[in-house]
């Protein structure tokens, strides 16, 4: 076992519903923990310079590219030493935050950390909190409009490899937004089922 990466991605600091899940999570976990926080320090996009950079051999580079598979050689080291994974990640625009996005380009190299017979970090256990102000569940307006979690189960599930728990604390916006105040009881009870759902896994992967 060598150290639990945490992947920080919401803006809201301390009043982050992800973050605060992670937390708990976090709190129970009995190993090393790596954090990166994208809100905090975030990464450039991946830009023209970067993709053909991994084409480009070493002693063929610019200044510009060496300085873009540095970043990338870093966050792939990064991604691979660790052993288990914690990704807070919430529902912006029904997507994932772009500083998510753009440290996925980085590091979603083919042949590196995916694509390959065996993906060199397939079946290590990861969990995601994906904090929504909406409810997206069965029987919701919503339903179906989730493009976060089914986009991340894809990538660091199918083609990464992860064994990827997810949480999802739901209706965040029921406690600020009048209109969705009638659904504050619902919002806690979602909430109170991800901090037990957090603890439930750190205690399982732990173990
Ligand atoms: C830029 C932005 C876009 C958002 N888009 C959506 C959305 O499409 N659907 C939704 O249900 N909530 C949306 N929200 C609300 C967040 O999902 C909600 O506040 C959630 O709690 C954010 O996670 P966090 O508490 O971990 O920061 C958005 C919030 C922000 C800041």
């Amino acid at each position: 076992m060598s150290y639990l990466l945490r992947i920080d991605s919401s803006a809201s600091g301390d009043a982050s519903y992800s973050r605060q899940v992670a937390d708990t999570f976090a709190k129970d976990w009995s190993g090393e923990i790596v954090t990166r926080d994208l809100a905090i320090n975030p990464l450039g996009h991946l830009d023209a310079t970067g993709i053909t950079a991994r084409v480009t051999p070493a002693d063929q580079q610019s200044p510009e590219q060496r300085a873009a598979t540095a970043l990338q050689d870093e966050l792939i080291e990064e991604f691979l030493g660790a052993s288990a994974y914690l990704f807070a990640v919430p529902m912006y625009n029904y997507s994932m935050p772009s500083v998510f996005k753009a440290w996925l380009d980085h590091i979603m190299i083919p042949g590196r950390t995916f694509g390959t017979a065996d993906a060199p970090a397939a079946g290590r256990p990861a969990v995601l909190v994906s904090a929504r102000g909406g409810g997206y569940g069965p029987g919701s307006p919503q339903h179906g409009k989730d493009f976060v979690v089914p986009a991340l189960e894809t990538i660091l599930g199918d083609a990464l490899g992860l064994d990827v728990r997810t949480i999802t604390p739901e209706l965040t916006y029921a406690p600020v937004m009048e209109p969705l105040k009638h659904l504050v009881p619902l919002h806690e009870t979602s909430l109170t089922e991800a901090h037990d759902l957090a603890r439930r896994n750190a205690a399982a992967l732990t173990a």
